[in-house]
């Protein structure tokens, strides 16, 4: 099949058009750069050894984007594209509404002008809010739990109402629970811009000595050690789900949603444990306030995907800590290094 990879340039585009193209699908990937390097699609075709049509475009603006579509046979989107921090979408409410929901407005219309009803949609695990019980299955009650959250759970209600009304329609919601690490190559990697926000970049960095501690949002949670539990998985592992739910789009018709994660929580203070035996580094931390927003305990029940889609998580947390070492030593200052 021909994809196309939209934020084909960001974390989980980028590992996701290596597993398709190692796969054997067409990758062209497309990117706005707002949270990116170009270096990464060379990065992209390095590990591939293929060559990568990549467009630099903006999935918010029509005209672009049916220019990608008129371009290239396109049989299946995978649309990553969109803004992601939860921080910044409570101080942004409409730059995030406006960006993530014009971007799946503006691809529906440009995939029925086109005659394109497959796609596979990054959706994430904050859909569920604070979840009244663990692991998570998909029927769950859905609830917002800031902008960012509210823009996912109304991008799944446009995308099903538009495979209900469209006959011949395929879409699959990825419920991502918490991506981490690295491609095995070190060739790419997350490379967040400034602070990070999430726990694995940040641990990474202090191991690096680009930051002195780790702050731990709270040791008072109702979870073993006191500290936030979630599902980590490899981003390999991910990539691999979206290659699984490409294939899976052309057997299928209508609206389905699943948890991608492992099945298990890990607390922070065992992330950490994990990094410092993967890095051989240490990973001074101090515990902190408990940060505004956060949940005590989030991990999925996988099965659905295992059953529907033939995926489950293979690689371990260590592994992907092995593998995150290996992008942040090879990689100090990400994709601008070069
Ligand atoms: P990322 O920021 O690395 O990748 C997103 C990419 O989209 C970036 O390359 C950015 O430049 C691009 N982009 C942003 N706005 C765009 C626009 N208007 N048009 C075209 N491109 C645009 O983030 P990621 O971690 O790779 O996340 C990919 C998707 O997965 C996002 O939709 C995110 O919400 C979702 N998600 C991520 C996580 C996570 O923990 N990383 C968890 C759940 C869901
Ligand atoms: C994990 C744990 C923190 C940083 C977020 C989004 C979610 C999804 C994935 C996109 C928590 C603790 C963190 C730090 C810490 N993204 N922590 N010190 O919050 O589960 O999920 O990213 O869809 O929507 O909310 O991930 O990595 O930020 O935090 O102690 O410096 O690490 O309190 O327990 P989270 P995270």
């Amino acid at each position: 099949m021909n994809v196309l990879v939209t934020g084909g340039a960001g974390y989980i585009g980028t590992h996701v058009a290596v597993e398709l193209s190692n796969a054997g699908h067409g990758v062209v990937l497309l990117d706005s750069l707002a949270n990116s390097h170009a270096e990464a699609v060379r990065r992209v075709e390095r590990v591939t050894g293929r060559e990568v049509a990549f467009h630099t475009a903006d999935c918010t603006d029509p005209v672009a984007v049916d220019r990608v579509f008129t371009k290239h046979t396109v049989d299946a989107v995978v649309h990553c594209a969109g803004l992601k921090a939860v921080g910044e979408s409570t101080e942004q409410p409409v730059r995030y509404y406006r960006t993530n929901l014009n971007a799946v407005l503006t691809l529906c219309e440009v995939m029925h002008a086109h005659g394109v009803g497959a796609m596979v949609f990054s959706s994430s695990a904050t859909v569920y809010g604070d979840p009244e019980t663990v692991p998570i299955t998909e029927d769950m009650p859905l609830a917002v739990a800031n902008p960012y959250g509210a823009t996912k759970l109304f991008a799944e209600q446009v995308l099903a109402d538009t495979t209900a009304a469209t006959s011949g329609w395929s879409v699959i919601a990825l419920r991502y629970f918490n991506p981490i690490g690295a491609h095995p190559s070190g060739l790419i990697g997350e490379d967040p811009h400034g602070v990070p926000n999430n726990l694995f970049p940040y641990i990474s960095q202090v191991a690096a000595g680009k930051r002195d501690k780790l702050s731990v949002f709270g040791d008072d949670y109702d979870t073993p050690d006191g500290t936030g539990v979630r599902d980590y998985l490899h981003i390999v592992d991910l990539a691999r789900a979206h290659v699984a739910a490409v294939e899976h789009l052309a057997d299928a018709s209508g609206y389905r949603a699943y948890n991608i994660g492992t099945g298990t929580g890990v607390s922070v203070l065992e992330s950490i444990r994990a990094f410092e035996r993967a890095s051989g580094r240490r990973v001074p931390y101090e515990v902190t306030a408990r940060r505004p927003g956060d949940i005590a305990t989030c991990y999925a029940d996988p099965s659905a995907a295992e059953r529907d889609l033939g995926w489950r998580a293979e690689l371990s947390v260590e592994q992907a800590c092995a593998d995150a070492w290996r992008w942040q030593s090879a990689n100090p200052n990400g994709f601008a290094g070069g």
